[in-house]
């Protein structure tokens, strides 16, 4: 694969797709979101930059009625009908023991593992780096032509005993995914202005 100009830019309608028109859906069309979809949305996030690349996002796609229960029943009130009926779902956790993967992932540092002895580092690197990989993980979503539904409405505790009964994972959001269905928006709220959230120093 080349390596990116500096002089190519995403046109506007391409931003348009990912933020300006990209909203988070509330209902859901019945049309599938295929495994090759939700295998092709990892395999276009993963290239997002983390801290020593060390990628601690794990994602649980959740479709067969079963699974979906189980998910159902540790959601918000409010958050419960649209889980029930988007096409699939994705629980987006982080694995606390990410830097086992250290010496495949950043080869050239031998000591990067190391570096990482102490799980409360750990703790604190995978919820920001995960976190930015939830955010990769809703673009990517967009990407694909599809609406996402971020959610951090859920009994976090819960869900990842049920999901994660290792111990060593921590849900940061679940992710409805699927067309958008009849009255899918909130009424758009506003951003902070530039002056509001951006300094020069
Ligand atoms: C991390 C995260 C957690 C959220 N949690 C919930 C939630 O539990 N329930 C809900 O209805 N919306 C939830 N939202 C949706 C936000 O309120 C929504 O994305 C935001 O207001 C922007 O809406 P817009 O994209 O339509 O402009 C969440 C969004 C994010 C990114």
């Amino acid at each position: 694969m080349s390596a990116i100009s500096t002089e190519r830019v995403l046109d506007a309608t391409a931003q348009d797709l990912l933020f300006r028109e990209a909203r988070t859906a509330n209902t859901f069309t019945d049309e599938p979101v295929s495994d090759e979809t939700a295998h092709a949305i990892y395999d276009l996030i993963k290239w997002g930059p983390t801290a020593m690349n060390n990628q601690p996002l794990r994602i649980v796609y959740v479709r067969s009625p079963e699974a979906r229960a189980r998910l159902v029943e540790h959601m918000s009130p409010g958050n419960k009908a649209k889980t029930s009926t988007a096409p699939l779902v994705a629980i987006l956790a982080v694995d606390i023991d990410f830097h086992e993967n250290l010496p495949k992932t950043f080869p050239h540092f031998p000591g990067a593992k190391d570096a990482f002895a102490d799980r409360n580092d750990r703790v604190a690197s995978a919820r920001l780096n995960g976190g930015l990989q939830v955010g990769y993980f809703i673009v990517g979503v967009r990407a694909h032509g599809l609406a996402a539904g971020p959610m951090a409405g859920f009994d976090k505790d819960a869900l990842e005993k049920e999901f994660f009964p290792g111990g060593n994972h921590e849900v940061l959001a679940v992710v409805n995914i699927g067309k958008p269905g009849p009255d899918a928006w909130y009424a758009r709220n506003p951003r902070l202005d530039l002056h509001e959230a951006v300094t020069t120093v």
